[in-house]
Order: C-alpha cells, then structure tokens, then sequence
C-alpha cells in the first residue's frame, strides 16, 4: 500500500497576481512584489472586472499601470500606483474569498486580487505564497510572513503554522520568514543552512525537516531547535503531524523523534522493530504497532483501539480532538478520541466515500458518486444538498461544498457570519485553499498549471502501513 496523504483541508482567501504588488488598503492584504524597485499600492476592496486590459508584461523593468475607472453598481476599483518610473497594468481579479475575518487578520480580509500565471499557491494559517515563473508574492497578515523577500527562482514553498520556507533546489538554497526571526519559534529563520541536494522537506506546526535522502543526512529548525544529534543514515521513511515527526529506518527496524516529539518521552513508547510495523498518522501525533497487535500513541488515547483494528487503513483524519481512520478500499472507518467532536462513527456508512473532510469538531464524509455526504461531531449536514457537488473543502471552522460545473457553492455552518458564502460567485472557481477560518476561490487562467498546498496538507498525517 503506498503513502497516503490525508487530504483535511481547511480553507482560502485572496489571490494576487505574482507580478504586481497590490495591497488592500482598507481591508488588509497586502502583496509584496517581486521586483524590488516598484511599488504598487491596489485597492482591491471590490476589484471590477476589467476585460480590455492587456496583460501585465514581466520581462521588462517597465509595467504599465492602468488605474481601472470601471465603476460598477458596488464599488470602483481604484489601483494606486507609486512606482521608481514604472507602472503596472492591473488585470481582471482571479479570486474570491471570504471567512477568517476574525481570525486570520489581514489574510481573512481580501477581497479579488489576481493570481495570473501563478503556478503554485500555499497557504499558511494566516498569509499566502504565490509562485509565478519563479518570482512569488506573498499576502495576508504580517504576523504570518505576509512580508516576504524577494523569492527567485523557489523550487516550492512550504509552510508551518505562522512561516514558510522557500526552497531553491537548483542552487541549495532556502529562505525563511514568518512571525519573528528572532524567536524561531514557527522555523521563520533558517540563516545559514545550506539546502544543497535537499530531496524532502517536512513540517509540523513548529518546526521543519529537511532530509537528503540520497547521502542519508538531514536538520531541523524551528522551535524545537536544530537535531544534530540525530544521524539520519539509514532512514527510509519519515512521517509528519503538525506536533512532530517520527523518522525510521525500516531495515535496521529503528527510528527517533523529532520536533516537539524529540523529548525521549514522547518516541520511547514506540517500538520499531516489528517487521509489520504500522504507522499512522494523525494531526496529533502517531499510532504505531506491529500489525495485527496492540497499538501504541505518545499523545491520544488508543485504549479503545481493538487489536489490529487499523490494519487496512488507506487514509486518516483529524479533527482537534478526534480520529479517523479510513479504509476506502473496503468502505470501513473506525474513529476514536472525544466523542462530540468526531469519535464516533459507528453509525457511519463508509461505503463509498471518496474523501473526508474535517473542521476542528467535526467530520464530513463525502460519497462525490452518488452525491451524498454524511457528517458527524459538532457540524450537522443533513439539510445540505450534495447533488452536483463535485469537491469539497474546510477550514477549523466550515465546509464549503463546491459543484465546479454549475460554478455554485454552499458554505455550512454559518453561524459566524463571516463564513456565510452565499453572496460569492463560484463562476470559474478552478482551485480552494485556505488559511485556519478563511477560504480562497482562485478563478486560475491556466487551471491545468496551477497546484495549490494549504499549510495543513505538509504536515497532515500520512498513512504508512507498510
Ligand atoms: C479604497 O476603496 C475604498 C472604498 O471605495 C475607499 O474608501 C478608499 O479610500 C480606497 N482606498 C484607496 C487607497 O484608494
Ligand atoms: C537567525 O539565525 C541566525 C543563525 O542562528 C542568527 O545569527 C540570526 O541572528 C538570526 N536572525 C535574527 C533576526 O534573530
Ligand atoms: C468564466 O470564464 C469564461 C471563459 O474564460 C469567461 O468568458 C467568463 O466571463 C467567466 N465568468 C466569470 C464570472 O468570471
């Protein structure tokens, strides 16, 4: 069985072009451009469509701007422009968003900025990357690392909870920021390393891993510190959740902790050595055994787990306090931890599930075939319509449920207004992300080129069975 990512999306918010540096001036997003030198200042509060506008050329030093006067029945997009000489031609807004005004500061508070040409959008829990031919733009709140440096030639970003990460594979280099560099408490300092042959990177909410698997070394950082006392040689396989990570050598049938689980209190519980050894895991944490037998976890209760219970799994999901593990194959789940928040799905029918999804109390189980979706924990979905829905995403707080072909969208609960969906146009909503309570629509103009990562898809579980 291969390597099964847990796919507990949360949600999104603005998207920006990669080009041009727009900042939502009264509501917040703020987008840094890539060229140093210019400086543009959008007001995207209610960006109006502007068709005839040609597209931002990105070669030259000289970008056209045009402030666009369209006026609509709302508002008038109004683009500001204080460049060294150079202007910046503003396009049609590529996105939507809503929720997270609360919570996730300016990230939560975009309206349409456009994502033109962006390739890859990642999200933390509260700003966003966006890479374009090998320049990125970042937004959302300052405490998230919306003020980002110039990023040349990123191979990928990944993100913990309040940083990212900018990884250059072609020339070893990596660059970080976030909440403080001077604390290092979300790996928003990564000076001095040296990312040379770096082949995967690993976060949890507070830390990152780099790992070469090729010369069998790797590092950390963040607010566990560095690991330089772990010797990565011989490691086959590392697993993340967003409190740590568990690397193992499966031949030698031995394996440590890192991050927050590097504490020898935290692994010692594990026992490695079993040649059928599971692992699964969680937001949380793990669950290990040798399969068939009794199973072990450092952080959630598995005493109700039955022996070999969890043999089978192909996916897991959390919510904050409760456990899925999904067997799609055989159309079965079995949950665990605090009940009103997801633990019990004894009543639930597996059959047919084709993904789940979770907010921080509750779970979704979305049967896309039949048009169907069961949830349970603290959400109640019975009254929503599925029919149609072809995708379906989260963030702690609520579902969007999306029907990409008729380009609608229903968002559940509502009870924070600001999660209320019903007045956003899902019309051309190619891709969602998410921060921790805001959603983004991105309307992409090259659907097939752009791929998007939520900061809790990097250290979500990953189920390892074998
Ligand atoms: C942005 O638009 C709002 C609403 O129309 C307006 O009040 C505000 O002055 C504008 N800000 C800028 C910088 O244009
Ligand atoms: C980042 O880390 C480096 C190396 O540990 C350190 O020298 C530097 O002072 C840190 N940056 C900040 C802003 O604290
Ligand atoms: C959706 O995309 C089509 C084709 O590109 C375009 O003609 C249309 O205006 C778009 N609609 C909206 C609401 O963005």
């Amino acid at each position: 069985m291969g390597k099964m990512k847990v796919s507990c999306v949360l949600s999104w918010l603005c998207s920006c072009l990669a080009l041009w540096s727009c900042s939502l001036t009264l509501r917040g997003c703020e987008i840094i451009d890539e060229d140093p030198g210019s400086t543009t200042a959008a007001n995207l509060t209610t960006a109006a469509p502007t068709p005839t506008m040609a597209e931002t050329t990105v070669t030259g030093s000289a970008q056209e701007t045009t402030a666009p006067t369209t006026t609509t029945s709302a508002t008038t997009t109004s683009t500001t422009t204080t460049t060294t000489g150079t202007t910046t031609t503003t396009k049609a807004p590529l996105g939507v968003c809503w929720g997270g005004q609360k919570y996730d500061g300016a990230a939560g508070e975009c309206s349409e900025v456009e994502l033109r040409g962006a390739t890859r959008v990642i999200s933390n829990t509260c700003a966003y990357v966006a890479l374009k031919g090998g320049t990125g733009v970042c937004w959302g709140d300052k405490s998230c690392g919306a003020d980002c440096p110039n990023i040349d030639f990123a191979t990928e970003v990944y993100a913990t909870e309040l940083a990212f990460l900018a990884l250059n594979t072609a020339d070893g280099s990596g660059v970080c920021w976030g909440r403080d560099e001077s604390t290092n408490y979300y790996g928003e300092n990564c000076s001095g390393l040296d990312f040379t042959g770096i082949t995967h990177v690993y976060s949890s909410a507070t830390d990152f891993v780099a790992w070469n698997s090729n010369s069998g070394t790797g590092f950390c950082w963040g607010r566990n510190g560095g690991c330089t006392d772990q010797d990565f040689t011989g490691i086959t396989q590392i697993y993340s959740s967003s409190n740590g990570f568990i690397a193992l050598n499966r031949n030698a049938g031995t394996g440590f902790c890192l991050g927050k689980f590097a504490h020898r209190h935290y692994c010692s519980r594990y026992d490695f050595s079993a040649t059928d050894l599971e692992v699964y895991a969680f937001d949380d944490g793990f669950v290990a055994g040798p399969a068939g037998g009794q199973y072990q976890s450092s952080t959630m209760d598995v005493g109700s787990l039955a022996s070999g219970s969890l043999t089978g799994t192909t996916h897991t999901y959390s919510t904050d306090k409760a456990y899925l593990a999904l067997n799609m194959n055989a159309g079965t789940g079995v949950c665990f931890g605090d009940a009103s928040k997801g633990g019990d799905c004894s009543q639930i029918d597996f059959t047919g599930v084709t993904s789940v999804h979770a907010t921080e109390g509750a779970f979704l189980a979305f049967k896309k075939a039949s048009g169907t979706a069961t949830c349970w924990g603290d959400i109640d979905c019975s009254s929503v319509d599925f029919t149609g829905v072809t995708d379906v995403y989260s963030t702690i707080r609520a579902f969007l449920a999306l029907n990409r072909n008729s380009g609608t969208g229903v968002c559940f609960p509502t009870d924070a207004s600001d999660d209320d969906c019903s007045q956003i146009d899902f019309t051309n909503v190619s891709h969602v992300l998410y921060t921790r309570t805001g959603f983004l629509g991105i309307k992409s103009d090259q659907p097939d080129r752009l791929s998007t990562a939520g900061y809790r898809d990097h250290f979500n579980p990953f189920v390892v069975p074998s």
